[in-house]
């Protein structure tokens, strides 16, 4: 039998975890190298409810790189998948060359079939393609036995997704090195450090974004004198202080700076020329909502970020989850008052008083949130044990293609 038909290919299935920016990046100073103009800082979402699974196969039998994602083949050819690729093989050639006897020489030469699927909804202004770039570079890594410091190739799929390349808290540190070599991500605390902090993803909108983030914050570059004294003059003492009140658990000014962030990040999108909306009628609504429940208790006990898109990340403590959710959910009355809307990690339940409803005094808008995740923070990505890769195959490659056009 010819030696092609006999030989399985090599598949290694990973997974890898959203991140929220609590100190927002946007705008680069290098496009190519995808080089930021400030540094930022993030929490790495618990997998169980956001991640992205990627199972890459190399065979001697391949004929070109190709990739899926979520069932559909996309361009392999895109610029930043390039990047990915190539970095990956250098390094992998490097540490060859060094000796490195882990390096997979044989996969090295062969071709790769990427195939990638989220399990929550692409481009809806929830981070998938930082999920998705740290994923494709952690299983690229795993395939060629490559180890150590791969958040500088990450960034170079995606700003961002340098990020979720670790777990807990995590700082993208932004470097000054024309060649990018300083521009890495670090973790700042692990997700052990603070258990009780938890995060609702309130989706308001399963729809694309209207303006993605890359021509977003390169119209903001060129046009938004805001965002340059943000980077210049406002981000540096942030980060400081953010690394502080994580090191301290000092939920108010974590909150208070995070909320913060979020809207000087949404300033720049107005200052923006034409200005940039992300944010609609459903999300202010959830501003002026966490603003009036704070008030109300005469402490910061909820705080909101909001990325590209409409929808809002709370985060709080794990005691003021049930009467927060209940909160939402009697403000924005579902469809169907049922398990649906939340998802996640259970919420116990919980009633709320009249002072509080009428304390926070907003006129209920029905249908505005689709549902809640209910998660918290995580560890980093990671590589799937054997017994699962073989229905990670199927998993990863439907849709239209089947397993069989994968491998
Ligand atoms: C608003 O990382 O998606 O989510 O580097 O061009 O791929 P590119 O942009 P991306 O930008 C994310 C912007 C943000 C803020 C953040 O995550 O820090």
């Amino acid at each position: 039998m010819p030696e092609e038909r006999t030989e399985q290919p090599h598949i290694v299935t990973c997974t890898a975890p959203v991140n929220i920016a609590v100190i927002k990046y946007w705008g680069k100073r290098n496009e190519d190298l995808i080089l930021p103009i400030n540094s930022s800082l993030s929490v790495t979402l618990h997998q169980d409810q956001l991640k992205t699974t990627t199972t890459v196969a190399t065979s001697r039998s391949f004929q070109e790189d190709r990739i899926w994602l979520n069932g559909k083949e996309e361009d392999i050819t895109h610029p930043r998948l390039q990047s990915c690729l190539r970095e990956i093989r250098r390094l992998a050639r490097k540490r060859r060359n060094d000796g490195d006897s882990g390096v997979d020489s044989a996969s090295l030469s062969h071709k790769v079939h990427i195939c990638s699927v989220n399990n929550f909804p692409t481009a809806a202004g929830l981070a998938s393609s930082a999920a998705g770039f740290a994923c494709l570079v952690y299983t690229l890594a795993r395939v060629f036995g490559v180890e150590g410091e791969l958040s500088g190739i990450a960034r170079q799929g995606s700003g961002s997704a340098c990020r979720s390349m670790y777990g807990g808290f995590v700082q993208w540190i932004m470097g000054n090195k024309e060649d990018g070599k300083d521009s890495l991500a670090q973790q700042v605390e692990p997700e052990t450090h603070w258990p009780e902090l938890r995060i609702l993803v309130l989706v308001a909108s399963a729809e694309r974004k209207p303006v993605g983030s890359t021509s977003g914050m390169q119209t903001s570059v060129k046009t938004s004198c805001l965002l340059k004294h943000r980077a210049e003059s406002v981000v540096p003492g942030r980060m400081v202080e953010m690394t502080e009140a994580i090191r301290k658990k000092d939920f108010a000014a974590f909150a208070e700076l995070t909320m913060k962030d979020s809207n000087q990040f949404h300033a720049t999108c107005l200052d923006t020329y034409p200005p940039i909306f992300y944010l609609n009628h459903v999300s202010q609504q959830i501003i002026s909502l966490v603003h009036r429940y704070n008030k109300h208790y005469g402490e910061t006990r909820v705080a909101y970020t909001f990325d590209a898109g409409p929808n809002a990340v709370i985060f709080t403590l794990q005691q003021h989850v049930p009467e927060f959710v209940h909160v939402v959910q009697h403000f924005f009355p579902p469809e169907t008052n049922g398990a649906d809307f939340i998802k996640g990690l259970p919420v116990n339940c919980a009633s709320l008083s009249e002072e509080l409803k009428q304390g926070i005094g907003l006129e209920p808008m029905p249908k505005g949130i689709n549902y809640i995740i209910s998660t918290k923070g995580t560890e980093r990505a990671q590589e799937l044990s054997e017994s699962l890769t073989s229905w990670t195959r199927p998993v990863c490659c439907r849709g239209s293609h089947s397993a069989a056009a994968f491998i």
